[in-house]
């Protein structure tokens, strides 16, 4: 933690795109090497009252790596050395993307959050499906797919296909991203027609588990038609939520007036509450995600439902300590309520 409060003001100086390849390249040095191996028993939290299982995975904590972090799938493992249980690579698409034009991810260092607008800048789904051959790992690894976006959204179902098809190798779970604000069109996926010919295509090509990732801007109506297609076609999960297009009042920095998906701080109270509306309507495993970057934040979202957690903009501001910190933190809470293991609590705040 010392080491990453030198490091972040130097870090911030840099525009954040370079800051991020920086510490993806430090990792992926260090990825394998005795340093990793130090860093992992510095930052792992070993205890059976961390352990979770959702949709046929065990975690060994609750504590993962959001979609968006490692693009690329090129440093899941190093990632994992830093105490998180989980990974999700990606976005993946059928096709290698270069995104939107630079700059397109703004720190709002007031706010303790980011908006960006990275337009699934990827590799694509061969080359990281071939580099997701090689990779094994003792951990769940997770997939996000995302839609080319030179593809129309009525062939968003054989898009999709496509880059299973590519990574289905590498996964452990495969997460279907209609929900990024940054592809046109891509979040109109999330009605119930098209939701529906997603999910039937790629079951019909042996996929699972699958989940899908909602937006936060979704309205309760919009939330429940999603939810009847988890239902009606037995989807292992959901996550909730990605990044936001709404700007609370109250940010202040001007980086908010950026187009794009605001994640961080200022959507931690709409994806607590998203994950209570979701976890009520449904029994599949919610994953919950939106400005966890404290013990506390973490167990709010587990006690409105959540039984699996990840964070990406936490990670920026708080350092590689963060996961620790957090399942270290999350012990003393359920101590304090008298639970005996997170999934004891899972849930705990619904009536
Ligand atoms: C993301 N996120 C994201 N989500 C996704 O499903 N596919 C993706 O490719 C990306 N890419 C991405 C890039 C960047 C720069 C950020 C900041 C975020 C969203 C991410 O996984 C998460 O849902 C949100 O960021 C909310 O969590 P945090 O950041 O508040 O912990």
């Amino acid at each position: 933690m010392r080491l990453y409060n030198a490091a972040k003001p130097v870090l911030f100086r840099l525009p954040p795109e370079t800051a991020h390849g920086m510490v993806h390249r430090l990792l992926g040095a260090v990825d394998g090497t005795p340093i990793m191996s130090a860093m992992r028993r510095a930052y792992t939290v070993n205890d059976d009252r961390l352990r979770v299982r959702a949709f046929n995975q065990q975690f060994e904590n609750p504590v993962g790596v959001a979609a968006g972090f490692d693009k690329n799938a090129e440093i899941p493992g190093a990632l994992a050395g830093l105490g998180f249980s989980h990974v999700e690579v990606g976005g993946v698409t059928a096709e290698r993307q270069p995104g939107n034009p630079k700059p397109r991810m703004f720190r709002l260092p007031e706010d303790e959050a980011l908006v960006n607008r990275m337009g699934f800048n990827n590799e694509g789904a061969d080359l990281i499906g071939d580099r997701l051959a090689d990779v094994d790992v003792d951990f769940p690894l997770g997939i996000n797919i995302g839609k080319s976006k030179s593809t129309p959204l009525e062939d968003a179902a054989e898009d999709y296909l496509y880059t299973y098809e590519r990574v289905k190798n590498g996964g452990d779970y495969f997460v279907v991203n209609v929900s990024s604000p940054n592809t046109p069109g891509l979040r109109e996926l999330q009605n119930r027609e098209p939701l529906e010919r997603i999910f039937r295509t790629l079951q019909d090509a042996g996929a699972s588990p699958l989940l899908v990732k909602l937006s936060p801007n979704l309205t309760n109506a919009a939330v429940e038609d999603a939810l009847a297609v988890v239902d009606e076609l037995d989807l292992a999960g959901v996550i909730a939520t990605n990044t936001s297009t709404d700007r609370p009042a109250h940010l202040q920095n001007a980086n908010s007036a950026q187009t794009g998906g605001l994640s961080g701080k200022p959507i931690e109270g709409r994806a607590t509450e998203m994950i209570r509306f979701v976890a009520k309507r449904t029994d599949k495993p919610v994953v919950g995600v939106g400005g966890i970057d404290s013990a506390r934040g973490a167990y709010e979202k587990i006690k409105a439902g959540a039984s699996v957690l990840q964070l990406y903009t936490g990670l920026i501001y708080h350092g590689p300590s963060l996961a620790r910190d957090i399942n270290k933190g999350l012990l003393k809470l359920l101590e304090e309520d008298g639970y005996d293991s997170v999934e004891d609590a899972v849930g705990a705040d619904l009536p």
